[in-house]
């Protein structure tokens, strides 16, 4: 009985259920900076909603190049460089921020999904490390990557709700890959990590969180604490979600493998779609401290958590809690 139950369900879910990429991040679609400009929110176009950066030309703090991308992604033409520095507050904050947002229809808040990135640094405009910095979060900061706090302030501290849970230094020239494991119907959350070109490995198992999300409010990039002068650049490639099973290899990203056996086919890694609930706009979802709350074409929360204020800081495309 139970194994029909599982035939009926992998067949339901077939379409779904082989790593598919439900959002993709790659940088093939951008040759030069000023492509993420063609986004805004009246022409939400693309892959990538870029609005969160400080008051200087795009170019001062995005870049592409074959030269920033992991070598060991074959699929990829290049990466990204990104740079926060003195002039990158954004909307009134005290904070550096320059971060790039999925644009995307797909519902990226339900079930079981791998948030694929991978980052660098190298010597040149290296990031401080006595200086708080938030990496490839989310609004909640259910999860997330951060550097500069914590035991060790030289590495990459993965942090579930502000708590540390395991750290890697956080070295010049190497690539560091990482694949957040979300159950946003379990709650739970686990890491997978590797460098270079070697496959990603499960480095933490799932563990509690407040998984959350309205899928647009994934940060991939970087906020700093404090306003510094001094300019930092942060490499990113290899961007992309996908629901399971996980694709451990880099460089062949979201597709079913084909020379490499599955991760993992345990029927118990597979969530029925039916029991995930959408995004929806009746009451009860309250938005976070930052998060969108409004704007055309807007179909997630528009109550903001207490204290803050639903406030339009670009009307009429786009309302924040404040
Ligand atoms: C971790 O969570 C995922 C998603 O729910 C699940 O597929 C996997 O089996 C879990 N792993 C363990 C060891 O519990």
């Amino acid at each position: 009985m139970l194994s029909l139950t599982w035939a009926i369900l992998s067949a339901l879910t077939l379409s779904v259920s082989a790593g598919n990429k439900i959002w993709d991040g790659s940088f093939n679609p951008f040759t030069t900076a000023t492509d993420f400009d063609k986004w805004d929110w009246s022409t939400p176009v693309g892959t990538y909603q870029w609005y969160i950066h400080g008051s200087q030309s795009t170019s001062r703090y995005l870049a592409v190049s074959s030269d920033y991308k992991n070598p060991a992604m074959s699929s990829e033409q290049r990466g990204l460089k990104l740079t926060i520095d003195g002039t990158s507050n954004w909307n009134g904050q005290t904070l550096e921020r320059t971060e790039l947002i999925p644009q995307t229809s797909s519902n990226l808040g339900s079930g079981n999904l791998f948030y694929h990135f991978s980052v660098k640094r190298s010597s040149t405009n290296p990031p401080d490390s006595t200086l708080e910095h938030q990496v490839c979060f989310f609004e909640s900061h259910f999860t997330e990557l951060k550097y500069g706090v914590g035991s060790n302030p030289t590495s990459l501290t993965w942090m579930i709700s502000g708590a540390e849970q395991w750290n890697i230094p956080f070295d010049a020239n190497t690539w560091f890959n990482f694949a957040y494991d979300i159950d946003f119907s379990a709650g739970t959350v686990g890491l997978w990590a590797s460098t270079g070109s070697d496959p990603l490995k499960k480095v933490v198992q799932n563990r509690s969180a407040p998984t959350s999300t309205n899928s647009a409010d994934w940060h991939l990039g970087v906020l700093r604490i404090v306003t510094n002068q001094t300019p930092e650049d942060w490499y990113f490639s290899g961007v992309y979600v996908e629901n399971g099973p996980i694709t451990t290899a880099i460089g062949s990203g979201g597709s079913p493998p084909s020379s490499s056996p599955p991760a993992s086919t345990s029927p118990s890694t597979t969530q029925p779609t039916t029991t995930q609930a959408p995004t929806t706009t009746t009451a009860g979802p309250t938005q976070t401290q930052w998060g969108q709350c409004g704007g055309v074409g807007w179909t997630g929360p528009t109550v903001c958590a207490s204290p803050f204020t639903c406030t339009p800081v670009s009307p009429p495309y786009y309302s924040q809690c404040i």
